[in-house]
C-alpha cells in the first residue's frame, strides 16, 4: 500500500459522516437487521417475499441508526433498544409501502416500487402486516411509555399522510401548514426513534425532551432535503424518480419559494399547472427553470439548515463523546446527501 506522509487528511465529507456512524453500530445494527429478517416472517409466503423485495434493498436505515445511538448516547446498558430500533424501521417500511401507492411512485430503493410488482392490494396488506409486527416488538419491551410514543407517532404519520393528500394542488397552503404536515409524516417518527432510546435508559425528563428535539429537527431537515432532491436530485443515487412531487400535484418547499417571488405571469402558471389533473415532462421542465430561477432549492436548503442547527444544539445538554459527535456529524449528512 502506498502511504505518504504529506497525504492530507480526507475531508469530513457528508458520506463520511454517516459511514461512521453506520461502522460505529456495524455489530449492534447486524443484530437489528436479524431481527427484522427473523419478524418479517410468515407461513403466507407472499408477505416474507415482498417484505424482502424491500427491506434486503437495504435503505440507510437511519432511523434505527438513530435508536441504537441514542440509547449509546443514554448510557443505556440492556438490550431493549434492538427491538425498538427493529420497531421503528418496521414502522418506516410499513409507512413507505403505503406511501408509494398514494403517491403512484415508480421505484423505491433502486428497484420497482413494490406496488408495481405485486399490486396495490398486496401492498397495503403487507404494510398492515408490519404495522403489526412493529406493535408486537415494541410490546415485549415491557415499557407502557415507550408504547405510547411509538403508537402516537404512528396514528400522527398517518394524520400528516392524510392531510398531505388533501393539500394536493393547494396553492394557498402557508409555509407553517407545510411544515407542520412534514414534521407529521416525517419528523415525528425521527423523534420518537431517538426518545424511546431515553426512554429505555430513564434519562431525566431534560434530556428525553433533548433527543426528541434532535430528533424531530432533523427529521424536518431531512424532509426538506427530500423535497428539494425531488426537483435537483439524481435518481439513480437516490433509488427513487425524482419529479414525483410535481407530476402528482405536491406542492413542496421548493415550489413555495418560487411562487413567493413568482411575478404575475409566473403565478399564472403555477395556478394553470397545478389546477390540471395531469402535469407533463414539458411543465416540469417550465417548472424547474423557475425554481431555478428563484434560487428556490437553496432557499429550502438555507431552511433545512436552520433546523439542522437546532438539532444539533439539542444535543448540548448531553456530556461531549464520540456518540454525541457522531450524532452531531449525521445532520451534516442529512443536509448534503445525494446532491
Ligand atoms: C424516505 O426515507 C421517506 C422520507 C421521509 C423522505 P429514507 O430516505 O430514509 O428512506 P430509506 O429507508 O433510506 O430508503
Ligand atoms: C415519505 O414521504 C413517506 C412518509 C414520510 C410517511 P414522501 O412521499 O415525501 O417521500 P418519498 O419521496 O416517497 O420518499
Ligand atoms: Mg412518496
Ligand atoms: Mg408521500
Amino acid at each position: 500500500m502506498l502511504t505518504s506522509t504529506t497525504t492530507k487528511p480526507e475531508p469530513m465529507t457528508d458520506a463520511n459522516a454517516m459511514t461512521r456512524l453506520e461502522a460505529a453500530f456495524a455489530d449492534e445494527m447486524a443484530q437489528v437487521n436479524a431481527l427484522i429478517l427473523e419478524r418479517m416472517q410468515s407461513p403466507v409466503g407472499m408477505i416474507p417475499d415482498l417484505a424482502a423485495h424491500l427491506v434486503s434493498a437495504g435503505g440507510k436505515r437511519l432511523r434505527p441508526l438513530i435508536t441504537l445511538a441514542s440509547a449509546d448516547l443514554a448510557g443505556y446498558q440492556g438490550d431493549a433498544h434492538f427491538k425498538l430500533a427493529a420497531t421503528v424501521e418496521f414502522i418506516h417500511s410499513a409507512t413507505l409501502l403505503h406511501d408509494d401507492i398514494v403517491d403512484g411512485s415508480p421505484m423505491r430503493r433502486g428497484k420497482p416500487a413494490a406496488n408495481t410488482v405485486w399490486g396495490n392490494a398486496a401492498s397495503v396488506l403487507v404494510g398492515d402486516f408490519l404495522f403489526a409486527r412493529a406493535f408486537s416488538l415494541m410490546v415485549e419491551t415491557g415499557r407502557l411509555r415507550v408504547l405510547d410514543i411509538l403508537a402516537g407517532a404512528s396514528s400522527i404519520i398517518a394524520e400528516g399522510e392524510v392531510r398531505q393528500l388533501a393539500a394536493i394542488a393547494n396553492m394557498d397552503m402557508s409555509e407553517p401548514e407545510y411544515m407542520q404536515i412534514i414534521e407529521a409524516k416525517t419528523a415525528e417518527l425521527f423523534a420518537s426513534a431517538a426518545r424511546v432510546s431515553a426512554v429505555i435508559a430513564d434519562l431525566p425528563e431534560r434530556q428525553e425532551v433533548a433527543l426528541d428535539r434532535y430528533g424531530r429537527e432533523l427529521g424536518l431537515a431531512f424532509q426538506l432535503v427530500d423535497d428539494a432532491l425531488d426537483y435537483a436530485g439524481n435518481a439513480k443515487k437516490l433509488g427513487k424518480a425524482v419529479g414525483d412531487d410535481f407530476r402528482e400535484g405536491k406542492i413542496t418547499m421548493p415550489v413555495a419559494k418560487a411562487m413567493q417571488s413568482a411575478s404575475t405571469s409566473e403565478t399564472a402558471f403555477w395556478k394553470k399547472v397545478f389546477g390540471k389533473p395531469e402535469r407533463t415532462k414539458q411543465d416540469l421542465d417550465q417548472a424547474m427553470a423557475l425554481i431555478s430561477s428563484h434560487n428556490a432549492v437553496q432557499l429550502t436548503l438555507d431552511q433545512a439548515d436552520v433546523h439542522i442547527q437546532n438539532a444539533k444544539a439539542a444535543l448540548q445538554c448531553f456530556e461531549p463523546g464520540k456518540t454525541r459527535t457522531l450524532l452531531c456529524d449525521v445532520c451534516d449528512f442529512v443536509l448534503e446527501r445525494s446532491f
